[in-house]
């Protein structure tokens, strides 16, 4: 894998992207076309824009893809998402085990077709994990407060059987932040640095709520199918000129 050895640090200290990939449906509106071919065009920038993220020499992207409450849409539509991803991850494999980018999934796959499920993990495995110049984290059947649910459920089970174990004090441990990370679909990733939503809605909609408590969130206009190298080169000169406090003071003060 060339590149693999060495993911250099940026200096600007930029390691993980979120974008919320919205605008498919207005995008096809607005050209008389379906919702279904809106979502196809947002798959096929996808496949663009992965060439472009690997020149840039940021490790982690996360891809708001579906979402928990997106079952509220038409059934035609979701099974057209559903087969576009099929699709994806079948055809784009080679590419990605090549050029040394590993496909990861976060959210409950558990309610996705079979043939997803199984394209998703034969997808994540054959990527490994080791010497990947590009995580692609896809958010897929994710909702924040289901993954924080669903973490906190975990923690809790482990304190039972450290308990029926005998191993009182380990059970009753305060749970830290550290601890509530670990078990997030989104582990080991660290926290988002940049988000991206094109489509110009100001929300989150759930997504990754507790990864982003300082990220710096830029909203553009531009619907996700229009949006190309030169709308994220714009929004990476943006988050350079922002200045991360984390709380405390400015350098420069
Ligand atoms: C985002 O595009 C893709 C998914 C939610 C799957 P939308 O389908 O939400 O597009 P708009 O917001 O209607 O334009
Ligand atoms: C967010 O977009 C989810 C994805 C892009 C996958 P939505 O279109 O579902 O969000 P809302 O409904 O506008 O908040
Ligand atoms: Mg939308």
């Amino acid at each position: 894998v060339p590149g693999a050895e060495k993911v250099s640090e940026r200096k600007d200290n930029l390691k993980h992207i979120a974008i919320i990939l919205d605008g498919n449906g207005r995008w096809a509106e607005k050209r008389g076309l379906s919702r279904s071919e809106g979502h196809k065009e947002g798959a096929h920038n996808l496949d663009r824009m992965l060439e472009y993220f690997l020149t840039l020499n940021i490790p982690y992207i996360s891809l708001y893809a579906f979402s928990t409450e997106n079952w509220k849409r038409p059934v035609a539509e979701i099974s057209g998402i559903w087969k576009l991803l099929n699709h994806f991850f079948k055809v784009r494999l080679d590419h990605c085990v090549k050029n040394g980018i590993h496909i990861k999934v976060s959210g409950d796959l558990s309610k996705l077709p079979k043939l997803t499920q199984s394209a998703i993990r034969i997808a994540s495995a054959k990527t490994g994990k080791s010497k990947a110049r590009l995580t692609a984290n896809f958010c897929i059947n994710y909702g924040s407060r289901n993954e924080i649910l669903h973490a906190a459920g975990e923690i809790v089970n482990e304190r039972i059987s450290l308990f029926k174990n005998g191993k009182l004090s380990d059970a009753v441990k305060p749970v830290n932040e550290e601890e509530l990370s670990s078990h997030l679909y989104t582990s080991p990733l660290p926290d988002v640095d940049l988000m991206i939503r094109p489509g110009g809605e100001s929300r989150i909609s759930n997504f990754l709520l507790w990864q982003s408590a300082y990220a710096e969130i830029y909203v553009t206009p531009v619907l996700w199918p229009d949006f190309n190298e030169k709308e994220l080169d714009k929004a990476i000169r943006w988050y350079k000129k922002r200045d991360r406090r984390f709380g405390g003071l400015s350098d420069t003060v």
